[in-house]
């Protein structure tokens, strides 16, 4: 089977959140027809894996085999390098059920008085999954280098973006522009890989 969706292609969007559904429209320029596991009522699998390329996986598998189309899915997070990659793929849960990320910007930063030395390196990867039911998939990896600046700056964006500032840059992701991080980011690198294979 040809590893290729037709444009106009029916393509399940392996998420609950339609903001994330309508980013993912635009992203893709439109190109399918998206409809989102949360219309089609489809259970959310836990997320058992210790990759993010294994989350998008199996989230992609678990949506493409329910609903009978192909479906795309996301894993994302960031990574702390003295932290031994930390919180990596536990970045949502970090901010705990109150979704309270400037706690978990401040677990980072104790975690890291804690560690020895003076390295903040960090990066954000964004892994995506699209699988066919019951067949195969193709799974791409973005990552952007940076480093961490306490404390957080910036109003915009969203989880950690107020601590990171990315390579060759002053700015946090949080200071910057939506379009200049878009332009850069782990997600946009992930997309452009995704687009390579399938358009
Ligand atoms: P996911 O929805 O399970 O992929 O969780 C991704 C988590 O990683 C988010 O809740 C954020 O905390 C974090 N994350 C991923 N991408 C970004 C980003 O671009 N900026 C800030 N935080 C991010």
């Amino acid at each position: 089977m040809a590893l290729t969706l037709e444009p106009g292609a029916k393509l399940v969007v392996a998420t609950h959140n339609p903001g994330k559904a309508r980013e993912l429209a635009e992203i893709l320029e439109n190109r399918f027809q998206l409809i989102t596991a949360g219309d089609l009522d489809l259970s959310e699998p836990e997320e058992t894996e210790t990759s993010f390329v294994g989350n998008a996986l199996l989230k992609a598998r678990a949506a493409a085999d329910a609903s009978g189309l192909p479906a795309l899915a996301d894993d994302s997070g960031l990574s702390v390098s003295a932290l031994e990659g930390a919180p990596g793929i536990y970045s949502a849960r970090w901010a705990g059920p109150e979704r309270d990320f400037y706690a978990a910007m401040r677990k980072v930063e104790e975690r890291l008085e804690e560690a020895d030395g003076d390295d903040r390196s960090a990066w954000f990867t964004c892994a995506l999954a699209l699988a066919w039911p019951h067949g195969a998939a193709v799974v791409v990896e973005g990552r952007v280098d940076g480093t961490l600046a306490f404390p957080p700056r910036g109003e915009r964006g969203f989880g950690y973006d107020p601590i990171f500032v990315p390579e060759g840059g002053d700015l946090t992701f949080g200071e910057m522009e939506p379009a200049a991080k878009d332009a850069m980011s782990h997600r946009a690198l992930a997309f452009a890989k995704l687009k390579a294979a399938l358009w």
